[in-house]
């Protein structure tokens, strides 16, 4: 028998006012995770990886439209709530985000530990020892030490920035944490000590999580499902074993060939040509203007998510072939 997942998100689509017409970022994402499980969402630039994240949180721009979707956290339905319940009950308190660049993001004139307490007092109402006492736990989840609590965010090292934003988003002790582009702007040892520390937290706290990233071999290391989007969709989607190893998707094949891995002698190759325009997307399968497998079908018919052989789910007319 299944468990109720953590979280479970069907069918959600955002779409983007703008003079050009209506962009349709996220366009039919469905995914579910359980507690201690990690989802990783890759793809190239534009792909609608932040527009999933901040659709989930409800913080989309101001021309965002919610055009459908479900999304349920441990059984209760979200999208049930209003912006206010959701607000009080749900955002940061249940799911929480690194966003993209946050560490970049502190603001420099107040100390680290105003900026980490800060969702303690709004959201708990935490008196300052009550909220200093769970600043200081945040922050030895990701091994820092209390003093950085009297520090500027200039006083910190860029590891220990992101770090920090880690802790924010973990103060008010989430089952969901987001993390969008977590170590892109940091070097690569940096990068590999906070991708240990992210596994620790995901163990120790039985966090879901999902991992926002367009480096699918960095993702290899925290995810148990990897998922690949492409122009608003999800083109493959399944465990990270069997996407990594056997990707199905000719888009996600590309993906994983475009990395240089050390163990391997073949040179990266380039995804030839650009992702779509979302204003005005070829018809059919949305890769099919970059794909070196399209036969006829491709350029009339969108495919839709279909089960492959090695276990992934995928949205390619050649696996309904296979199946
Ligand atoms: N407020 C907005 N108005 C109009 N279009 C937007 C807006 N925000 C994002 N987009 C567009 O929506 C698409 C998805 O953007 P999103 O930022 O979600 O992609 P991403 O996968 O996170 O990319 P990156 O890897 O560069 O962070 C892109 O085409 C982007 O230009
Ligand atoms: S459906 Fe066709 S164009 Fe799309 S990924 Fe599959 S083979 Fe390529
Ligand atoms: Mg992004």
């Amino acid at each position: 028998m299944t468990s109720t997942p953590l979280l479970d998100v069907t069918d959600l689509r955002l779409s983007y006012a703008t003079e050009a017409g209506e962009l349709p970022a996220v366009d039919g994402i469905s995914f579910s995770i359980q507690e201690g499980e990690a989802l990783g969402l890759v793809g190239e630039s534009g792909a609608g990886k932040s527009s999933v994240a901040l659709t989930l949180l409800r913080l989309w721009p101001r021309n965002g439209r919610l055009v459908s979707g479900q999304m349920k956290l441990s059984g209760n339905n979200l999208f049930a709530l209003s912006d206010d319940a959701f607000r009080r009950q749900v955002r940061w308190q249940q799911i929480a985000m690194v966003f993209q660049g946050a560490s970049e993001s502190l603001n420099p004139v107040l100390r680290v530990g105003t900026q980490i307490m800060e969702p303690l007092r709004v959201h708990r109402g935490a008196s300052k020892q009550e909220a200093i006492q769970e600043a200081r736990r945040a922050l030895s989840l990701v091994y820092l030490p209390p003093e950085i609590l009297d520090r500027y965010p200039h006083e910190l090292s860029g590891g220990m920035k992101q770090r920090a934003v880690i802790a924010m988003a973990l103060v008010l002790q989430p089952k969901v944490l987001i993390l969008d582009e977590p170590t892109s702007a940091l070097d690569v040892t940096t990068q590999a000590q906070i991708m240990d520390q992210l596994k620790d937290l995901k163990e120790q706290l039985n966090l879901g999580i999902i991992f926002i990233t367009h480096d699918i071999a960095l993702a290899s290391d925290i995810c148990d499902t990897i998922g690949v989007m492409y122009a608003g969709k999800m083109a493959e989607m399944g465990p990270a074993e069997a996407v990594l190893n056997t990707p199905q998707h000719p888009y996600a094949q590309l993906l994983l060939a475009s990395v240089a891995r050390i163990q391997q002698e073949e040179q990266p190759v380039s995804i030839p040509g650009v992702p779509p325009n979302l204003a005005s997307l070829p018809s059919g399968c949305r890769f099919h203007p970059r794909c070196p497998k399209a036969f006829d079908r491709c350029s009339t018919e969108l495919p839709n998510l279909i089960a492959s052989p090695t276990g992934s789910l995928g949205a390619c007319w050649l696996l309904e072939e296979k199946s």
